[in-house]
């Protein structure tokens, strides 16, 4: 007989999704002596190193079976179909975020709906189900608006600045012929001076803890770079950021790690674009850059354990994205120049295959000098693409 392996005690955490964020939730985890698995979509995924079953997150029996094995269940995305949360909770399933609240991050037209019914700040918007009705908004928003699909958008897909009635009619088209049938987003085209995000944290029993808030660069609808604090950012601004999300995990009852994306806009409001459920990639510098990172704390918060101390650990964090990566080979062809030229930036890789546009790790530099701690997370990150 052979000896038994991986005698772990205490309690187990279960992440649907094998994506980056839950193979980021792994070394939190294992520093924690905290077991965690996951259902990954399939063999050979970022999160494999924790995979303990590979299957499809829209089979309730493959979940219930997975669930079965652990003691809380939380996520890597937020596309888990309602019934199946539903069922998992009726089953007594520990389920955080729970179902009443990942609606929001499912659907962007509840999102937007509920934000206002709890009078927090968003961009003008209406639900349309046709042609004739985005007209009618785009008549009263100065000729331009951004369309957006309610469900299922993610990197910038399924959003859509439009100038003419017709330039969305394959959405429409599609929808029309969706057996759930449903509208499309309509939101004006917001005058921004940069996008922001609050990332906060919340326990199932109420405390909540928010990093600084961040300034996030998008680029062709991704995010690219993450400066946190965010610059320029005076105390005003801070703590209404921090309001504002307090108020959404508040309202919404969101457990776990909550993202606010903001648009600060050039009349100096802020508007909520839209929420994320889970870690985000506004929050990777926390990694490096913060005395508890967002992986740690989704871990605590999930767990309904004391939040950590979310004070940063240097002045200033930079982050960027690794996107597309090497046209040829992958990431760690690349460690000898990299860690050579720039030995304090911490590379981070997801063990993804490169493919243009695709998000395959971040870098993040962190301290005292803004423009060098930039110089150097850019810098590094350009050593893994081409
Ligand atoms: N109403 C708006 N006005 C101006 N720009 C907008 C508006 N809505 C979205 N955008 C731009 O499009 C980007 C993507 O929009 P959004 O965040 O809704 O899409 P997504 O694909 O769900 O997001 P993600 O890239 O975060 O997964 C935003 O970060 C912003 O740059
Ligand atoms: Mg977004």
């Amino acid at each position: 007989m052979g000896t038994t392996l991986g005698t772990t005690t205490g309690v187990t955490v279960g992440v649907i999704g094998g994506g980056q964020l839950a193979r980021m939730m792994i070394p939190a985890a294992v520093n924690l002596g905290i077991d965690i698995r996951v259902l990954a979509e399939q063999p050979g995924m970022s999160a494999e190193l924790a995979a303990s079953a590979v299957g499809d997150y829209h089979d309730l029996d493959t979940v219930a079976a997975f669930a079965d094995t652990v003691d809380v269940i939380t996520f890597d995305h937020e596309h888990v179909p309602q019934e199946i949360l539903r069922a998992l909770v009726a089953r007594g399933v520990a389920v955080h975020p729970g179902p009443d609240a990942l609606l929001y991050a499912q659907d962007k037209l509840l999102m937007r709906q509920r934000l206002t019914e709890l009078g927090l700040p968003v961009p003008d918007w209406a639900r349309v189900e046709n042609p004739d009705e985005l007209d009618a908004f785009l008549a009263e928003h100065g000729g331009r608006a951004v369309v957006k699909t309610a469900r299922g958008g993610y990197d910038g897909k399924g959003v859509r600045v439009v100038a003419h009635k017709h330039e969305a009619d394959d959405w429409f088209q599609a929808l029309a012929e969706d057996a759930n049938g449903g509208a499309l987003l309509v939101e004006e085209l917001v005058d921004f001076r940069r996008e922001l995000a609050q990332v906060v944290a919340r326990r199932p029993s109420g405390d909540i803890r928010s990093w600084p808030v961040v300034e996030t660069v998008q680029r062709d609808g991704v995010c690219a770079e993450v400066v946190a604090p965010a610059p320029h950012s005076s105390g005003r601004l801070a703590e209404v950021a921090e309001q504002i999300a307090r108020r959404v995990a508040e309202g919404i009852g969101v457990t776990g790690v909550l993202a606010v994306e903001l648009f600060e806009t050039t009349d100096d409001r802020l508007l909520i674009n839209e929420l994320a459920m889970r870690p985000h990639n506004s929050g990777h510098w926390s990694i490096d850059g913060s005395v508890t990172s967002q992986f740690e704390q989704h871990l605590r918060a999930v767990l309904d354990l004391p939040l950590g101390d979310t004070a940063t650990r240097e002045p200033w964090s930079i982050m960027v994205n690794v996107l597309g990566g090497p046209a040829q080979g992958s990431m760690s062809d690349r460690y000898a120049g990299a860690f050579a030229a720039h030995p304090s930036v911490k590379v981070h890789n997801y063990n993804k295959a490169p493919r243009p546009g695709r998000k395959i790790g971040h870098v993040t530099a962190v301290g005292a000098d803004l423009d060098e701690v930039a110089y150097q997370a850019r810098a590094t990150a350009a050593f893994f693409q081409d």
